[in-house]
């Protein structure tokens, strides 16, 4: 029998028609300006989607991949957020929910700087941004040059880490926070469960979904949980997306979200020292909040990085993938590296025969493998592990679980998620972040420094 250990690597012919079936997905999710997570369940832009598919695209075009950050940041706001999802006006409203007559972003958003020409939610998502530009950057650094490409794109993600770590910055301790469970990207992680419990939620015949259109309720978020997720946005857009003045009913630290942070600021020190800036600002940063990530939210009984609740300065007890990607931060202490390799290999979120990482803890009681963030295994954690493994050398375990990745990949049609413990695919099909992280990983050349 194959197991996980032992897994074969990809023939070339096989190696060749994933590349082709992963290209083929990026062709048909392509609108002409940006890429559509998944032509059924998300038809608009979505944020941190849109940067892991540059990552993958800039092996197919490069200035394919320059457009779809372009375009996402030209949806960015004066105050410097980035929204999670710019829309597009050709899409029926009814086709995703919340629409933009639900965020009024131009409206309710003008004062905090929204675009008035473009309707964008208000909210973010993590900041995987600078990171894959100076990944686009380097597929083909002459093209990049020519073009201009980080001389347009530096300033505006200069601005967006600024807003993260000034307007953001909830808890007074200089990590950046985030206000809703869509903004850390794990929508309906067990991690949220407490702080969600605080939130009225809007009367169901308030809103009507359309997730529940495409997907099945069964590996979808509750209605319940809906409701909160709606009654934050809404309050949060009826206090003109302010931060100094928007209530606070859920605010949390996240472990992953600051972890991107940290290496995008790396990224962006070294796109800005590109450019014949100064660098020093940014790794300062980066140094910075790696060492109050450690400080406030590292368990060291538990072997990885928790949730702060902001609302009761807490450690959230739950063991989700949140609080293993932070492997991807350079500059960890030795004992913090180690504790997070044993986690990853510890029953936990390994169990003979799971597929990739599980997004929640297989022991816990709320362990689901099915419901979206809530067991699941996904592609883009595992894409963030494996470089993570590789940026502390643990070359051997990235390679298995590259390897995992490439064989669930095309196995599942590049699914959105998989069931952890059978590897059934679930969620949408022909996934572009899927696709194009698979590429990527088709492609990687393992002398390609780390930032
Ligand atoms: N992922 C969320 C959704 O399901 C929000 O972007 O719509």
């Amino acid at each position: 029998m194959t197991t996980l250990l032992n897994r074969p690597a990809p023939t070339a012919s096989a190696a060749l028609t994933l590349r082709s079936g992963a290209a083929r997905v990026l062709f048909d999710n392509w609108t002409g300006t940006s890429t559509v997570p998944s032509r059924t369940l998300y038809p608009h832009q979505w944020s941190w989607d849109s940067a892991f598919i540059a990552i993958g695209l800039r092996h197919l075009s490069v200035r394919r991949a320059q457009q779809e950050l372009e375009s996402l940041l030209a949806g960015q706001w004066t105050d410097g957020r980035i929204p999670h999802i710019v829309f597009n006006p050709a899409v029926p409203h009814d086709a995703y929910f919340p629409s933009p007559d639900f965020w009024q972003s131009s409206r309710a958003g003008r004062a905090a700087g929204a675009p008035a020409g473009q309707e964008t939610s208000g909210i973010v998502q993590p900041p995987v941004h600078a990171l894959a530009a100076w990944l686009v950057h380097q597929a083909d650094p002459e093209e990049s040059r020519r073009r201009g490409f980080l001389a347009r794109v530096q300033p505006r993600l200069a601005a967006w880490h600024d807003y993260l770590v000034t307007r953001r910055d909830l808890g007074g301790a200089g990590l950046a926070a985030v206000v809703h469970p869509w903004e850390p990207g794990m929508d309906n992680s067990p991690c949220w469960d407490a702080a969600l419990q605080r939130v009225a939620p809007a009367p169901p015949e308030t809103f009507q979904r359309a997730d529940l259109d495409h997907g099945h309720p069964a590996e979808r978020p509750t209605d319940l949980d809906y409701g909160r997720y709606v009654r934050l946005a809404t309050d949060y857009r009826d206090a003109g997306y302010d931060d100094a003045t928007a209530p606070r009913s859920f605010a949390v630290e996240d472990p992953t979200f600051n972890a991107l942070l940290v290496v995008s600021e790396l990224a962006l020190a070294a796109l800005t020292e590109e450019l014949g800036g100064r660098s020093a600002p940014h790794t300062t940063r980066a140094a910075e909040l790696t060492h109050r990530m450690v400080t406030r939210l590292w368990d060291e009984d538990s072997g990885l990085f928790r949730v702060r609740d902001l609302h009761d300065d807490t450690l959230v007890d739950e063991r989700s993938v949140t609080g293993l990607i932070p492997l991807i931060v350079p500059d960890l202490p030795d004992h913090v590296v180690a504790g997070l390799r044993r986690t990853l290999d510890g029953p936990h979120f390994k169990a003979q025969g799971t597929r990739l990482v599980p997004s929640y803890d297989l022991m816990a009681p709320a362990f689901d493998p099915t419901r979206y963030w809530r067991g699941p295994a996904w592609f883009n954690t595992a894409w963030l592990i494996h470089r993570g493994l590789r940026t502390h050398g643990y070359h051997q375990d990235a390679h298995r679980l590259k390897r995992e990745y490439l064989t669930q990949a095309g196995a599942s049609g590049f699914a959105e998620y998989l069931d952890p413990v059978t590897g059934a695919a679930r969620g949408a099909s022909r996934f572009s972040w899927t696709a194009a992280l698979a590429l990527d990983l088709l492609h990687h050349a393992p002398e390609e420094p780390t930032p």
